[in-house]
């Protein structure tokens, strides 16, 4: 995996590779979105509670809920910010309290994800959430665990999970929730950092991650979503992480633009989100096109795909269609960086990268007809 300091380049795109992505036609750009596998590195997975799913584990558990309809929940999915939508997020996963409702959870996702190409998963989770409520860390982890076992087993997506620590809360919780979750270290191969951003520096958790580079965990961070660029630098130099999450905001600092390119630093960036979130006011304003034209190892990913209108092929369709400077390379790129920015090891890589290849070649008119390209245009 990257570290922060060492040049790194991308592998190449193959001429043969090259040469069909020159053929694609602009209209087989939604298969090529859609079929291509894929890794989803920024998911957290109690942003894939679906209303339909609250109301029924509320009932199910004899949770109140202050909303009298799916509908009503749903018609207050208007956020101003990271905070407005925080509350409400932070509100929905008050409705998971056994073990199977983790399961239920996650299983749901899977499916979604397997819909989507998904090959690999690797799944945020935020145990503070559950254990400031009284669910054991136990009850979480197995229910995950569980559902990240059946997605490997039944649908073929290798899939694994990283523990987020909420950056609102103290160091010391951190401590806390880490002694927790030792015991089931097996379970989950990182750590990362989420919730409220501006103010919750990332050097608040100095000790604490360095404690958890030393067990060999891999270690993330949301940086630069709402916070400043010297956050997403914090990240790197006191953090030491292997993936900013998000880091949309590094484009404010062309010295740090400039390392993150070097170090082939994944961003994990999430266009619907930065839009529901107000990162963004458009999608066409979104700075997708500007990262990759910089030579970042970008990737989309659905942060929170329940509450911000789809999941990951969603967001590459929706990215596409506003943004006419991504074409076929700029598809095929961001697939092979997800890839590369996962924590799965180089074999699988190399075998996700050969099922790309062969789905792009399946599309590319003169080595095989394809379907009918008036059915394949990109429309949100
Ligand atoms: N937790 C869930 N989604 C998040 C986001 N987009 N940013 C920070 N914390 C989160
Ligand atoms: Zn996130």
């Amino acid at each position: 995996m990257t570290t922060a300091s060492e040049p790194r380049s991308p592998a190449p795109i193959p001429p043969e590779v090259a040469a069909d992505l020159a053929r694609l036609p602009r209209e087989r750009l939604p298969a090529l979105l859609r079929r291509m596998p894929k890794a989803e590195l920024h998911i957290h997975i109690e942003g894939s509670l679906e209303p339909e799913l609250i109301f029924d584990l509320a009932r199910r558990n004899g949770v109140a809920l202050p909303y009298p309809s799916v509908e009503a929940l749903r018609a207050a999915y208007a956020f101003t910010d990271l905070q407005s939508f925080l509350d409400i997020y932070y509100a929905g996963a008050s409705v998971l309290l056994q073990e199977q409702d983790f399961f239920d959870m996650a299983w749901a996702y899977f499916e979604k994800a397997a819909a989507d190409n998904v090959v690999r998963a690797e799944v945020f989770f935020d145990p503070q959430t559950h254990t400031e409520r009284g669910v054991p860390f136990e009850t979480v982890i197995r229910g995950l665990h569980h559902a990240c076992q059946r997605a490997h087993a039944e649908l073929g997506i290798s899939a694994q999970l990283i523990l987020c620590f909420l950056r609102h809360l103290s160091e010391e919780d951190a401590f806390d929730t880490l002694e927790q979750a030792l015991p089931w270290r097996k379970y989950f191969i990182g750590v990362g950092l989420d919730s409220s951003e501006v103010g919750y520096p990332p050097e608040k958790f100095a000790r604490v991650f360095a404690r958890c580079r030393e067990l060999g965990l891999q270690v993330v961070a949301h940086a630069g979503e709402e916070g400043p660029p010297a956050y997403i630098t914090t990240a790197l130099d006191v953090l030491q992480v292997q993936r900013i999450d998000h880091g949309v905001r590094c484009l404010e600092d062309a010295a740090l633009v400039q390392r993150l390119a070097a170090s082939r630093m994944p961003l994990t960036v999430c266009p619907l989100s930065n839009v529901k979130l107000k990162v963004f006011e458009r999608m066409a304003d979104h700075n997708l096109p500007a990262l990759l034209a910089a030579g970042l190892c970008a990737t989309v990913h659905s942060d929170d795909p329940a509450y911000f209108g789809g999941y990951l092929n969603q967001n590459f369709i929706d990215t596409f269609a506003a943004l006419p400077q991504l074409g076929a390379t700029e598809a095929y790129t961001l697939a092979r960086n997800s890839f590369e920015a996962s924590f799965a090891d180089e074999r699988s890589k190399a075998v996700w990268t050969a099922e790309l290849d062969a789905v792009l070649r399946t599309l590319a008119p003169s080595r095989a007809p394809g379907p009918n390209p008036t059915q394949d245009r990109v429309t949100p």
